[in-house]
């Protein structure tokens, strides 16, 4: 029976690149998805860019254009990197649309019919400079544990601490370096321990993995605690009802945008919203996530969807980390690799092969080792499978014109026991055990190159008596690999699709059962071109300004203590900064740095900040630099600030308690 599946992967932020990491998950789930239309399924699948807060707030403000022109340009770069990856959606929409608007102010105001959120003051930090509320991530300072400075608000990455912004020793804010003010104000928050119960048996309902459901028990075990659902003006998000100045915590709109990416689909196409997500609905629904987003997705997502008369989801599959060459992605290894370089150097197929070669039901971490990488896509995909056409194609073509034969003689029970163990390969693909579906796939073409190896055509063609047996030889053959391009098909649908053209054939998983015969074919052109290994070395580039190791350095090139002492840094605080008329690039900055004098310094850090945030904030100058007479004016002076080709320039900041005045040494 034709099922009906609606399946989502987790919506990107746009406030950057896709990299090789989200790529995991949206091949995962693409395969699947191509696997249930390859036996018929109507299968939809919704994804969005996760457009709103904070950060894409601030990072609009320092690339000096609007949130939304950030976020439109960000969905035309995800959508091409998706389009080229095959990544095939429905629709790939977006958080900031009218639909999510709609949406999630309806969930919420079904929430609130349903005393579900209740209103209460907290005090939280505020940068008085900025004149914004601080998210945790946003302000740093020391440790209240080890006292290790510079820490996040939330948690100290060097003893693992976790604590409350109150908690830090000196916070600075880090958007304006000022030291944040308490302030109170009115927030939303979602009762989820009404959940509690009810959550409690849904994760353990086989709608999760068991190792996520046992993850989650650490939650349940504390209690659960209600959820602040609202933030503060300003705020780049969706505004509450009926509360001025409030806006949806991101992601309040975040889960939602699966809805409202459905909801615009449904009034395209014309069909019924409410088969989708209403109480009653009847299509499947799955959620492909990676395993940081558990918590979202498995308790206040069901929790959300209950308490506003929604149904919930079949399934919620977790997926682990990607690493590179066995450790974590790295700016300064050069591993930290966007899908547009990958797509620079190499054929998109190669990674979705590998990924799925290396992905199962666990929510284990994949590794892509690009020694492996190089070997396993040359070796299985050119060797083992498309060498099958290129060397069968051509006795059909150079004897028999083209024209495959009209039976497979002996062989008909050998092709039989082929075409049989693809019903095994579906159960892997349904289950997304991919590597398992690999390894069977893999299995067959080297049964069918062991059966060209021991019919040896080549021999055949040598004799003119022989030639119907070779006509059935390479006809065998070249079923095979139309069996394996359809069972490949999920994992590398343009070879799939490239290689059917090639046999005049159409994707079809029941249509194999029966092997073409007396059929012609099309002139062999090449399918897939090998990796070289240059071309997987192109893939790391590690920073030009962020060494691996310590650089070498001639010693000529080396400078004297004495040289360096020559050097006046000093820390300076910018008393006003503004842009310069006439310049692209440049801001004007006013410097205390204890004199009686305040300097006046040229930087080219417009692309990068917005003036009115560097009020108030301290960094590194150096002092005595010879004045430079500029088109603009003077500059007394240069502030440091760090950069490469993809980021920056990022202004230095001294740790919490240097003053202006001090010097660098
Ligand atoms: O973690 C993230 O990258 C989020 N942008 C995922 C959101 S998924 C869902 F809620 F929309
Ligand atoms: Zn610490």
């Amino acid at each position: 029976m034709n099922r009906q599946i609606l399946v989502t992967s987790a919506l990107p932020y746009a406030n950057g690149p896709l990299h090789l990491g989200h790529l995991v998950e949206y091949t995962q789930t693409d395969i699947w998805v191509r696997y249930q239309r390859l036996r018929g399924h109507e299968c939809l699948y919704f994804c969005a860019d996760d457009a709103h807060g904070t950060p894409i707030m601030l990072r609009a403000q320092r690339e000096g254009i609007s949130p939304e022109e950030l976020i439109t340009r960000m969905h035309q770069e995800h959508s091409r990197d998706f389009a080229d990856f095959h990544i095939d959606f429905t629709l790939y929409h977006s958080t900031h649309s009218p639909e999510n608007f709609e949406i999630s102010q309806e969930l919420y105001r079904a929430l609130r019919a349903a005393e579900l959120i209740e209103i209460r003051e907290i005090e939280q930090a505020y940068d008085p400079v900025a004149k914004i509320f601080l998210p945790d991530r946003f302000i740093r300072g020391t440790c209240p544990r080890c006292k290790a400075p510079d820490q996040y608000g939330d948690n100290c990455e060097i003893c693992g601490a976790t604590y409350s912004p109150t908690d830090l020793l000196d916070p600075v804010s880090a958007i304006s370096g000022a030291r944040p003010e308490r302030r109170r104000s009115e927030h939303y928050f979602f009762q989820l321990p009404d959940f509690q119960d009810f959550l409690h048996h849904w994760i353990h309902s086989g709608t999760l993995q068991p190792e996520m459901a046992n993850k989650l028990e650490e939650w349940f075990a504390h209690g659960l605690s209600d959820w602040d659902i609202s933030r503060d003006a300003p705020y780049f998000g969706i505004p509450i009802p009926d509360a001025p100045g409030k806006f949806f915590y991101v992601w309040l709109d975040a889960l939602p945008g699966y809805m409202a990416a459905t909801l615009h689909w449904c009034r395209q196409q014309g069909r019924d919203f409410g088969m989708f997500w209403g109480p009653d609905a009847s299509v499947e629904l799955y959620h492909f996530i990676g395993k940081d987003i558990i918590y979202f997705h498995a308790l206040f997502w069901p929790a959300l969807l209950k308490g506003s008369g929604h149904r919930l989801p079949n399934g919620v599959f977790a997926h682990g980390h990607l690493t590179v060459n066995g450790a974590k992605m790295s700016k300064s290894r050069g591993t930290s690799i966007t899908a547009r370089q990958y797509l620079e150097h190499l054929d998109p197929e190669f990674l979705r092969y590998y990924f799925a070669s290396k992905l199962n039901p666990h929510v284990e971490d994949l590794d892509l080792n690009l020694e492996d990488f190089l070997h396993k896509g040359n070796g299985d995909l050119v060797g083992k499978v498309v060498n099958l056409a290129s060397r069968a194609a051509g006795f059909i073509h150079r004897y028999f014109d083209g024209k495959l034969g009209a039976s497979l003689g002996p062989d008909q029970s050998f092709y039989d026991s082929l075409v049989h163990q693809r019903e095994s390969v579906g159960q892997a693909y349904e289950q997304r055990d991919y590597a398992r579906a690999v390894r069977e796939i893999m299995a067959l073409a080297d049964q069918v190159n062991a059966y060209v190896d021991r019919e040896a055509p080549w021999l055949l063609a040598k004799e003119e008596s022989r030639r119907d047996r070779l006509q059935q030889v390479a006809t065998c053959t070249l079923n095979g690999f139309r069996l394996l391009m359809t069972l490949l098909h999920p994992i590398v649908p343009k070879l799939s699709e490239r290689s059917l053209a090639f046999l005049r054939c159409s994707l079809d998983w029941d249509g194999v059962t029966h092997p073409l015969l007396k059929h012609s074919i099309a002139s062999y052109e090449h399918l897939l071109q090998r990796m070289e290994k240059s071309q997987v070395d192109a893939l790391i580039q590690p920073s030009e300004t962020i060494p691996a190791s310590a650089p070498e350095i001639p010693t000529d090139a080396f400078i004297s203590i004495e040289d360096f002492g020559k050097v006046d840094l000093r820390i300076a605080r910018i008393v006003a900064a503004e842009t310069v008329a006439g310049a692209d690039k440049l801001l004007h900055l006013t410097l205390d740095i204890g004199e009686e004098k305040t300097r006046s310094v040229f930087a080219g850090i417009k692309s990068s900040y917005d003036p009115a945030q560097l009020v108030g904030r301290l960094t590194v100058m150096v002092a005595n630099l010879a004045p430079r007479k500029m088109r603009f004016g003077l500059s007394e002076g240069m502030v440091l600030a760090a950069s490469d080709s993809e980021a920056g320039p990022f202004l230095l900041s001294p740790d919490s308690g240097a003053r202006p005045g001090m010097r660098v040494k």
